[in-house]
């Protein structure tokens, strides 16, 4: 018995060894015949089971069962082994780089000016400002009369303002006519709203001024809106929008509409308000027009301004996003250049 057992170590080292010269899975098949199959040398010696006294045939077939189980496991390995050599190797030889890096799809993103607009009105949106919808195509009574602009306003001017074929009907020049409508859908309710949209001047196109561009107007009226109200709004937005820890700052200014008027600057995002090139070494960067609401405004949109006050903004959207990303041209926005529209 110990012969034959001996004889299937013999054979099993043998056959491993044999299996390691394989290099094709050719070769890994003959191996198989050779040695598992069933003209094979295993099958050939197993034979000799037959010679055996019964009692010695269990531990002999057990320890031969084994053997074949632990050849047909290695089989397996080294043919897939085999198998990815060849996969390399065919690679190898059509040129192919698996290691190559791919190339990345090309995804859409949303234009700078959207994004700038969805980031804004988002900031508003969680201080209770609702979204509201208003026409660019607007009367002058609304774009001028109704904001209180006095008929001689330099505004209203030819250079200024689109004017279409129907008389008084123009493209509004800024969206505070939004505020008008707005009062009139909701007076005598307290409201909050923020409404961007798009505005047209009639203006020579350069670094810093486009025929069409894009505002967020802002309003909120109620019964103690006051102008700290106005400030904490302000400074709530630019710490969001140009970051924790933001200074804002208010300058006197005039708009019809408001009373008293201001525009905000924020501190330079680039150098902090030391001085640089982008604030023109001012440590400023104006971001937006602000004020309360004029008491003739307020009773043009149907609100009492003994029992009612409010506040409004306005900004420019491309404004915002060329401080925010560095842009010193806002012709690139419509310019519909990828490289700009990738970067941004
Ligand atoms: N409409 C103004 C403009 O286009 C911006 C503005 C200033 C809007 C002050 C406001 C405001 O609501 O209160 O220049």
């Amino acid at each position: 018995m110990s012969d034959l057992i001996a004889q299937l170590e013999e054979l099993c080292i043998e056959a491993e060894a044999a299996l390691t010269r394989t290099q094709t899975t050719a070769e890994s098949e003959a191996w198989y015949h050779e040695y598992l199959g069933r003209k094979g040398k295993m099958t050939a010696a197993l034979r000799g089971l037959g010679q055996l006294a019964p009692e010695q045939r269990p531990q002999v077939g057990k320890r031969a069962n084994e053997i074949k189980q632990a050849l047909e496991q290695v089989l397996a390995e080294r043919q897939e082994q085999i198998a990815a050599d060849e996969m390399a190797s065919a690679l190898a030889a059509e040129g192919i780089d698996i290691t190559m890096p791919g190339r990345r799809p090309a995804v859409g993103k949303l234009h700078p000016t959207n994004q700038a607009m969805r980031d804004i009105v988002q900031i508003f949106n969680q201080m209770g400002f609702q979204l509201f919808d208003s026409p660019e195509v607007e009367t002058d009574d609304m774009n001028f009369g109704l904001l209180n602009f006095p008929l001689d306003h330099p505004a209203r001017e030819m250079q200024d303002t689109f004017f279409t074929t129907t008389p008084d009907v123009i493209l509004r020049t800024h969206t505070s006519p939004g505020q008008i409508h707005a009062m009139r859908k909701y007076a005598p309710e307290p409201i909050r709203v923020v409404l961007p949209g798009k505005c047209y001047r009639n203006e020579d196109v350069t670094a810093r001024s486009e025929m069409m561009f894009y505002q967020v107007e802002g309003l909120a009226i109620g019964h103690n809106v006051t102008f700290s109200d106005l400030k904490g709004t302000l400074l709530n937005f630019a710490n969001q929008m140009y970051g924790e820890g933001r200074k804002i700052r208010f300058r006197k200014s005039y708009f019809p509409f408001t009373e008293p008027s201001v525009e905000v600057d924020v501190d330079c995002i680039l150098c902090a308000g030391a001085g640089c090139r982008i604030c023109k070494y001012t440590g400023w960067l104006e971001i937006l027009g602000a004020g309360m609401v004029h008491p003739v405004v307020l009773r043009n949109g149907g609100y009492d301004p003994a029992i009612f006050s409010g506040f409004a903004f306005g900004m420019g959207i491309e404004r915002q996003a060329m401080l925010k990303r560095g842009v010193d041209d806002i012709r690139l926005f419509y310019s519909n250049d990828v490289r700009f529209l990738d970067r941004v």
